[in-house]
């Protein structure tokens, strides 16, 4: 190809990957909002922050979340490193807790250990609302010696709260015990045997869960496999009495605390790490949940560590904003309105690198457009922004010292020397 014409193919530009967004200037506000939010509760409640890689080894992923479950099984994206370690980008954020409670002795920070995380996470699922391949997750995690009930509802209140400082109504807990070790054996054999002669009935998927992990045949949306989980035996009705002692105090705690909450016998969640509790949190008039979690009594054992029951739910920020926005919940924080500095000419333009800097040591928010020469262009740029007060600083007024404020409403000017610019300013913006 000649020169010329290598010059006439046009570029196309290099899109982003599918199912993971840009967070654009606009959404900043929401962003800031929720992060607020979480930050404040997590604050309140006396969860301390923590921040652990997007990049894992792919084994802390499988054996926790279930070599059977779907997020290990398809929705990893995993891949090998140039040095042929098998890694993965974090699916959730409870193993990766986990690890690091592990790897650092976390739990001489005192027990129980009460952390709160946020950040991206990655699964590789078919995109549609309510679900990205790079979403953000807030979570709260509680690690005790001991599995007391409180924690289980402090995680859900966390959750609650947050969304509740949101302004989020009708928020809908539902909440369900899966058992232990002991009991869950039995209650899967009991499972079996209502499913016995009703395999050919059940969907694709479901003829092969039944074999792998019967329990997420209650978690199947297709109606031939809706139908039969009606009739299904109930994790609840199968609980040893440890796990029933368990979840009546749970469910004790919730009331004392008047947070609503629904029982749903056939939650199970999707990850093999939990036990007795688990729940998910939902809006009024949206079918995917904006938050859940449950307990985890075995993991960090499981993991390597010393025996130490946990507790934690997360919230998908995406879906939380998906929700604010279509329930046109105001943000209420709007942006103070910064003051326009117009500049007029080669001289003004030079010392205004240096005012705005003086107004900036003054407290004084100020915008300005030192790029664009012309005067009516800033000031469409000032009415744009809603600036209240403009200052014009031409070339007379660079000459004399001065500067002329603006009243962007009323049109009224003033000069005043430019010595005494930061209190007229903070006289007329008071
Ligand atoms: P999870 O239910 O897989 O649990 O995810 C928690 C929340 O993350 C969901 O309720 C949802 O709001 C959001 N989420 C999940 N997948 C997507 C997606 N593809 N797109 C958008 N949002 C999504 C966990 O991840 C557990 N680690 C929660 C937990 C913490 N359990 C104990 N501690």
């Amino acid at each position: 190809m000649s020169k010329k014409d290598q010059k006439k193919v046009k570029r196309q530009p290099v899109s982003s990957l599918k199912g993971m967004n840009d967070i654009l200037p606009a959404d900043q506000p929401w962003w800031d909002r929720i992060r607020k939010a979480v930050k404040e509760i997590a604050g309140f409640y006396n969860f301390l922050k923590i921040e652990t890689p997007v990049m894992e080894k792919l084994e802390l992923f499988k054996r926790p979340l279930g070599d059977t479950s779907d997020v290990v099984e398809k929705q990893m994206f995993s891949f090998k490193t140039k040095g042929g370690d098998e890694v993965v980008l974090r699916p959730e954020g409870t193993a990766s807790i986990v690890r690091s409670y592990i790897e650092h002795g976390l739990s001489h920070l005192g027990q129980p250990l009460k952390l709160w995380y946020e950040g991206p996470m990655f699964r590789y699922e078919q995109p549609q609302a309510g679900r990205t391949r790079q979403f953000h997750q807030a979570g709260f995690e509680i690690i005790s010696s001991d599995n007391d009930p409180v924690y289980d509802v402090q995680t859900m209140l966390a959750c609650y709260r947050t969304l509740d400082d949101l302004k989020i109504k009708n928020i809908n807990l539902q909440i369900n015990s899966i058992g232990c070790n002991k009991c869950r054996p039995i209650y899967r054999k009991n499972l079996l045997e209502y499913y016995k002669n009703k395999e050919k009935s059940l969907c694709g998927d479901c003829k092969r869960r039944i074999h792998t992990n019967p329990m997420r045949l209650l978690d199947c949306k297709v109606s031939g496999c809706v139908e039969l989980k009606k009739e299904a035996p109930q994790t609840i009705d199968n609980l040893c009495s440890d796990c029933r002692k368990h979840f009546k105090k749970v469910l004790e705690y919730l009331e004392e605390l008047k947070l609503p909450y629904m029982l749903n016998p056939l939650l199970v969640r999707g990850f093999d790490y939990y036990t007795k509790t688990v729940f998910e949190i939902f809006a009024e008039g949206f079918d995917f949940a904006l938050g859940a979690g449950g307990r985890y009594d075995y993991l960090i054992e499981l993991m390597g560590g010393r025996q130490s029951p946990g507790v934690g739910g997360a919230m998908g920020l995406e879906r939380i904003i998906e929700v604010m926005k279509t329930k046109e919940i105001s943000l209420g924080n709007r942006v103070r309105p910064k003051i326009f500095l117009i500049h007029i000419g080669d001289t003004a333009k030079k010392r205004s690198l240096v005012l705005i800097e003086e107004l900036r040591e003054a407290g004084i928010d100020v915008m300005e457009q030192l790029g664009k020469d012309s005067l009516n262009a800033q000031l469409r740029t000032a009415n744009k922004f809603e600036a209240p007060l403009s200052l014009i600083f031409g070339q007379k007024e660079a000459f004399e010292q001065s500067i002329i404020i603006r009243d962007m409403k009323t049109g009224a000017q003033e000069t005043v020397p430019l010595k005494k610019i930061v209190a007229a300013i903070k006289r007329k913006m008071h």
